[in-house]
């Protein structure tokens, strides 16, 4: 009985592998075929993956979480870390960051807002938007750590023009009066970025005094309030708002609106992928409001304290591996920088990846397919806006 159960199993997952295997060659060619001749097959493959992970409807979000990020680093230590023929290195990818912020022209005066600028991604932004002539104020929830990443990024730039202001996501008084800050220091329609990259992932779950699960509401609810209320002072010619999503995101086929008032036990990765699955549905309802350029990014699987709460990349020796495959936050600052410089970025209301546009998959919401009219409409209430 027990030998039956068993190559049943396994004859069922040999016939689903290759029949994934199926589905993600055919879906990549598409994407090949449809993008422009410079973007490689292998970014279109990872997408496919992606988009096979979606449909396994069947897998709990955190395996297809797990599996995501497995394809993923499979795929950075392929074709990114020099080990395939025409695989890129660590250092052509910093150095097409210096390119892009070296070729940045501007005649005006230029002012960036970025949440969380003080580490990790956000930090090598600022350095990149720094080094491009930016203006740069750091929303931060330390005013000291804050204050140590503005003189280390003035050191390494040679630019002095950035400063911080205290914020707090996961408190919805703190956005508003972060925002007002800012409208006091920048005067209206001189605003040319807001990135909303601050996010914490798979930490103990804690509900927020406004009474949210935390995570949803520092990826999700807070950076939709922010933007609510700094959308009037962006410039209306020259202006984009940046969200970091993730590429969890394909992880979730089903958005329940209550989702952001339940709590969890160990499962903190699920409500992280709901987090950005969120953000970037409301990116493309959120363009349709407004002139300004809207974007969500995925900017990598990327060396960061933003995995500290999650096992897997603690243990010893496993850690020194993902220290090699994992991106640098430097790599990881790349997509980003380019949908705040580039000035051929058009398509407001996109999910971006590895510096192109990419699906992002339909979801139920509360039931229905694709109502993201609800969900715009729930989140605002949430937001009390
Ligand atoms: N790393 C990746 O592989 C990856 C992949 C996909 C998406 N992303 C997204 O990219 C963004 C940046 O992540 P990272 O990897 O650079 O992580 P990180 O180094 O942990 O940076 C996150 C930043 O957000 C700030 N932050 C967290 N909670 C906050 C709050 N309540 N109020 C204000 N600021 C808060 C942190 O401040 P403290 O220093 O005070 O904690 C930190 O500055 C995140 O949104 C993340 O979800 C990252
Ligand atoms: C969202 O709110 C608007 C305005 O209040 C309303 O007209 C619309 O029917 C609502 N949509 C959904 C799906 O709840």
């Amino acid at each position: 009985m027990l030998l039956l159960l068993s190559s049943f199993s396994i004859a069922l997952l040999f016939y689903l592998s290759i029949q994934s295997i199926i589905q993600v060659n055919e879906l990549s060619s598409q994407l090949h075929a449809s993008s422009a001749p410079s973007v490689r097959k292998s970014d279109c493959r990872l997408e496919a993956i992606n988009i096979v992970c979606n449909r396994w409807t069947w897998a709990p979000v955190f395996i297809r979480v797990y599996l995501i990020g497995i394809f993923e680093t499979i795929y950075i230590a392929l074709c990114k870390r020099g080990l395939l023929k025409h695989s890129l290195s660590q250092q052509l990818n910093e150095q097409q960051v210096d390119t892009l912020v070296q070729s940045y022209e501007s005649t005006t005066p230029q002012t960036a807002v970025i949440t969380g600028g003080d580490s990790g991604i956000g930090l090598e932004i600022c350095k990149g938007l720094l080094e491009a002539g930016f203006h740069v104020i750091i929303g931060t929830r330390s005013m000291e750590s804050g204050q140590r990443a503005a003189d280390s990024l003035t050191k390494q730039t040679g630019s002095d023009k950035v400063s911080c202001v205290e914020l707090d996501l996961t408190l919805f008084k703190s956005v508003k009066k972060f925002a007002a800050e800012i409208k006091k220091k920048v005067p209206q329609n001189q605003l040319q970025l807001l990135i909303n990259n601050a996010g914490v992932m798979n930490i103990p779950c804690e509900l927020t005094k406004d009474g949210y699960e935390t995570q949803c509401q520092t990826n999700f609810l807070s950076p939709v309030l922010l933007t609510q209320l700094l959308l009037p002072w962006l410039d209306t010619k020259s202006g984009r708002v940046l969200f970091a999503s993730s590429s969890t995101l394909y992880a979730i086929h089903n958005l329940d609106t209550t989702f952001s008032t339940c709590s969890y036990g160990w499962d903190g990765l699920e409500h992280y992928a709901y987090s950005k699955a969120c953000i970037a549905h409301m990116v493309a309802r959120l363009a349709k409001s407004t002139r300004v350029k809207i974007y969500a990014y995925h900017p990598g699987t990327v060396r960061t304290k933003l995995f500290a709460h999650t096992t897997v990349f603690n243990i010893p020796f496993v850690s020194k591996m993902f220290d090699f495959i994992m991106l640098t936050p430097k790599e990881g600052s790349l997509t980003p920088l380019q949908l705040c410089l580039r000035k051929d970025v058009d398509d407001s209301g996109t999910y971006w990846a590895n510096g192109r546009m990419q699906t992002v998959p339909d979801v139920v919401v509360n039931g229905k397919k694709n109502d993201i009219d609800a969900l715009w409409n729930d989140t605002l209430s949430k937001c009390k806006i």
